[in-house]
């Protein structure tokens, strides 16, 4: 098909629930993409978060294959290894707990609640409510938009699910305000992604956990978006003094294919039981077998580029604030999880003027919150890529001075 007939298509055929940008992207290969043209991108967004190791790392299309060549899918019904096989790893370097395999961030998210509400039912006299956070992002189904601080995707689809209270991010008495006999949870992430690479304080993440401890509430931690390395640690909270009692993944767990995971720890452990959830396609054997190869290439030397070429991007991006005082506010960032904020201003580029710009310069970065340019690359950039980069954003930016 001729480029202008895939988007005429996709317009007449496919629901217009997202803003596409003028690229088709018909092939990846390491740290780029490639249009039908052959036209490389460097690609500093990994299709948010999720190509972590770069587009069809070898290791996980050698398993993709071996493993669609003997079981593709049976139900749930039955045991099938590649499960057992990650459900032990990934149990292994996070918390201990036991998993739950679902297809997506919104599932694992979903899975977290219904546990936490069940814990409440069973343990604490009833207890279901929620504390979440504002500017957080749990996913687009009704239960996480409920969960969900950003009242900008729920307005149309009312009345949310009851139940979630909104404490503010960081603010601990904030949270204690709100916690209480009918607090079964809190649910957190470590790093707020979408709502603009948003760090949780020391003081705070070690706050929540003894708060919860201390008030029989059970700690989630959302690290769909930050988990699988991106901080430069397996998982976000790791960076932290707090063990969380439920841990929800996605994006990169499937090595690029779809993978939720929930994983429930302690006194979480054993509260689903037979019977409680379910999904037809959760811990489908190809996507596990992706996953299990994809989490072994995350070794000590990648989280070590991780961190270091994190520290990388964000000093080359602070420089970039030094020369342009009027268009960037801020540069802040864990590992390569990194938001460079622009200045609003009328005669100031906009956010996703200047991802469009970088897309015709061949560079895929994104935007969020209007002016919070996102960049979460792949792990096995080097600080050439990362000069790339920036070369890019300085010839755009001096342009709009
Ligand atoms: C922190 C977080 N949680 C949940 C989700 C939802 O994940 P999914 O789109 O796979 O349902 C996202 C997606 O961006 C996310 O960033």
């Amino acid at each position: 098909m001729k480029k202008k007939q895939i988007i005429t298509n996709d317009k007449k055929y496919i629901m217009n629930t997202y803003k596409r940008f003028p690229l088709i992207i018909t092939r990846g290969k390491g740290v780029f993409v490639y249009n039908e043209n052959g036209r490389k991108y460097l690609d500093f967004f990994s299709g948010i978060a999720v190509d972590n190791f770069g587009h069809c790392p070898p290791q996980v299309v050698k398993a993709i294959k071996e493993q669609a060549g003997k079981l593709m899918h049976t139900s749930n019904l039955y045991y099938t290894e590649p499960q057992v096989k990650l459900a032990e790893y990934v149990s292994g370097i996070s918390s201990g707990g036991k998993v739950f395999f679902s297809n997506s961030g919104a599932e694992a998210n979903e899975c977290a609640v219904k546990l936490a509400r069940k814990w409440g039912r069973t343990k604490k006299s009833g207890a279901y409510e929620i504390i979440v956070f504002k500017n957080s992002f749990h996913g687009r189904t009704i239960g996480t938009l409920s969960a969900t601080g950003q009242s900008k995707y729920k307005k149309e689809f009312a009345p949310m699910l009851s139940g979630f209270k909104q404490a503010v991010f960081n603010n601990l008495s904030s949270v204690k305000k709100l916690a209480g006999r009918k607090s079964c949870a809190v649910l957190v992430e470590p790093v707020q992604g979408e709502g603009g690479i948003n760090i949780a304080d020391r003081d705070f993440m070690a706050g929540l956990y003894r708060l919860c401890r201390n008030k029989g509430i059970l700690l989630i931690v959302d690290e769909v978006q930050s988990g699988m390395g991106r901080t430069g640690k397996f998982l976000a909270y790791q960076h932290y003094s707090a063990k969380p009692d439920v841990i929800t993944m996605a994006k990169a767990a499937g090595g690029g294919l779809p993978l939720g995971i929930t994983i429930a720890s302690g006194r979480a452990a054993g509260v689903l039981s037979y019977s409680d959830h379910a999904s037809t396609f959760g811990g489908n054997p190809v996507c596990v077998a992706a996953g299990l190869a994809a989490i072994k290439l995350l070794n000590g030397k990648l989280l070590k580029n991780v961190n270091t070429t994190g520290s990388y991007l964000i000093g080359k991006l602070k420089e970039l604030k030094k020369e342009y005082p009027a268009l960037i506010a801020e540069v802040r960032g864990i590992g390569l999880m990194v938001a460079m904020e622009l200045i609003n201003s009328k005669s100031n580029i906009k956010g996703n003027d200047l991802v469009s710009k970088c897309l015709e310069e061949g560079v895929l970065i994104n935007c969020t919150q209007d002016k919070v340019i996102r960049f979460m690359p792949p792990f096995i950039i080097g600080r050439k890529d990362i000069d790339t980069v920036i070369n890019v954003l300085r010839k755009i930016l001096k342009r709009r001075k």
